[in-house]
């Protein structure tokens, strides 16, 4: 993430469209837009044939060549078991690229990208495999007239990523080099509860430096997540409220529309906790309730997040059956197309108790935030796709207007929308005119599209950008990840024992189940369902 000190252009700056052009390939060009010059790069995925290659990581690269971010000595190597040609590849990048693209293609950009597509199939538990791929490193080093530095990428199954950073590290492809970086990204999960992620966190430590690791969560580069850092530490006026004496509760809303698609093996052992919630509603919720770092750097910015996330009261059995709701998708209509139920989907037990939905109350122990809920639900299969944070401040302290027709007044609420639209809203009461005292609740909101235009954006190029210019701020610490993995673990415990019972059913396209809604009403509060 690129420091935030610059001054963004007014809005009749920025309605230019993405460029036409492919990168200039100049020696002093392309020019990262984020104000770092990106290094000459190799660009290896293991999983190069798999979903998140094509929907997410090839857009996101396309994106980053239109917008003359990548080195011109920038390669991709595919690494996969399914066998290919170079060509093959190509050809299927391609047509993935028309697929998936979040922007009209150019075709110039297209071109650029495609001669530096390569190929290699390969098993990663075979070492054959990585002699291979040291031959081509060389072959596709020399052919870019040396791109000096390794950005692996561990698109793969999780149970993969230790042996094949093992073979790396066997075939002398992994250790930093002098002039030469060595990176590895890795996917999500990472682990599936704290013993294993110790124990990944542990493997790989033993052969890479953590400078090396990035642990992705794909939500820290949407751009509207990273704007609650500069809403609340470049403005003056927010922080003075941001506390327990302003804030009645916070609420995080992470739903979506789509089920487990064709997912349903991995969702199975996953379940919404393990999918969602270790990994980006804590993390949203770590940039809602974090002190303001010292630095705006990697580890300033880490510890301040591991610091709030280490506060969160830890959860008795008796506090898991109060404040958690596990909920599971039946049939139902989203958009007016009936939906099937989460058993009837493929590779989905027809007795399966995984949540697909979770609402959970969590307070974090600080002189901040001591006694304020905070609310966060995700789920599957929901009225509708939103993310969206609430900060909800106290109600006025008297009730001024009690002898006027007004029974009840709104409290202020500030809602930061993440996705689909995005923005910052406040709502307060105004008086609505007329000739009695008559209070409605207005909007002061701002949109992202409106003010900067539409940015053709998957969440990854911010991600991918910053590994490769080696800037660790917006992935995950080690510890990050296994403070996520103790917040969750007791929650999970106490599920497991309460088997089928754990799990309440809610009707596709609902907000879910009615004890989710309990939740907050038997606290006097209320969701807010985005219409
Ligand atoms: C992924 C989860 O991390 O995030 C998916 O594995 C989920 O289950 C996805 O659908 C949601 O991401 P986004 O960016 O569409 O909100």
């Amino acid at each position: 993430m690129s420091s935030p000190s610059q001054t963004l252009p007014s809005q009749s700056d920025t309605t230019s469209q993405p460029t036409e052009t492919p990168p200039k390939e100049t020696a002093e060009s392309p020019t990262p837009a984020r104000g770092q010059k990106l290094p000459p790069t190799l660009f290896i995925i293991f999983g190069a044939n798999g979903d998140l290659t094509k929907r997410k990581l090839i857009p996101a690269l396309y994106n980053l060549a239109a917008s003359h971010n990548l080195s011109k000595k920038f390669a991709v190597i595919g690494v996969d078991c399914v066998s290919m040609s170079n060509e093959e590849f190509r050809d299927k990048i391609d047509r993935e690229i028309r697929e998936f693209s979040s922007q009209p293609i150019a075709s110039q950009v297209r071109e650029w990208l495609r001669q530096r597509m390569h190929y290699l199939a390969g098993d990663f538990t075979d070492p054959q495999t990585f002699d291979l791929l040291r031959a081509k490193l060389h072959e596709v080093d020399l052919s870019q007239g040396g791109a000096g530095n390794y950005l692996y990428y561990m698109a793969t199954a999780p149970i993969f990523f230790s042996e094949i950073v093992q073979h790396l590290a066997g075939k002398g492809l992994i250790a930093q080099h002098k002039g030469g970086a060595r990176r590895v990204i890795f996917e999500k999960p990472f682990g599936h509860d704290l013993a294993s992620a110790k124990v990944l966190n542990q493997q790989l430590c033993t052969i890479l430096a953590e400078n090396q690791i990035y642990r992705i969560d794909h939500y820290l580069g949407k751009e509207t997540v990273q704007n609650i850092l500069v809403f609340r530490f470049a403005n003056g006026i927010f922080e003075p409220v941001w506390n327990r004496r302003y804030i009645d509760h916070v609420q995080i809303t992470v739903a979506e529309s789509l089920g487990v698609e064709h997912r349903g093996a991995y969702y199975e052992k996953a379940g919404a906790v393990r999918d969602m919630v270790t990994n980006h509603l804590l993390q949203l919720m770590s940039y809602i309730a974090m002190e303001p770092p010292n630095a705006f750097d990697a580890e300033a910015v880490r510890d301040e997040k591991a610091k709030v996330l280490r506060a969160i009261l830890p959860m008795e059995a008796e506090e898991v059956m109060r404040s958690t709701v596990a909920g599971q998708y039946g049939p139902g209509t989203i958009s007016g197309h009936p939906v099937l139920a989460y058993r009837d989907e493929p590779h989905v037990a027809s007795n399966s108790n995984t949540e697909t939905f979770v609402a959970l109350k969590l307070f974090i122990e600080s002189w901040r935030w001591g006694g304020v809920p905070f609310y966060l639900r995700t789920g599957k299969r929901m009225a509708r796709r939103v993310t969206e944070i609430v900060i909800q401040f106290k109600s006025a302290p008297l009730m001024l207007f009690r002898k006027t027709p007004i029974h009840h007044l709104n409290p202020n609420r500030l809602i930061i929308r993440i996705q689909p639209e995005e923005g910052i809203s406040l709502n307060f009461g105004a008086k609505i005119p007329g000739p009695s005292v008559q209070v409605g609740t207005v909007d002061m909101d701002f949109q992202y599209g409106k003010y900067f235009g539409d940015t053709p954006n998957t969440g990854y190029e911010t991600l991918l950008h910053d590994c490769m210019a080696g800037d660790a701020t917006l992935f995950q610490r080690s510890d990050n990840v296994e403070i996520g993995w103790s917040v969750v673990d007791p929650i999970l415990d106490v599920w497991r024992e309460l088997g089928a019972q754990a799990t309440r059913p809610y009707e596709s396209g609902t907000w879910g189940p009615p004890e989710s809604d309990a939740l907050l009403e038997k606290d006097g509060r209320k969701w807010r369902n985005p219409g």
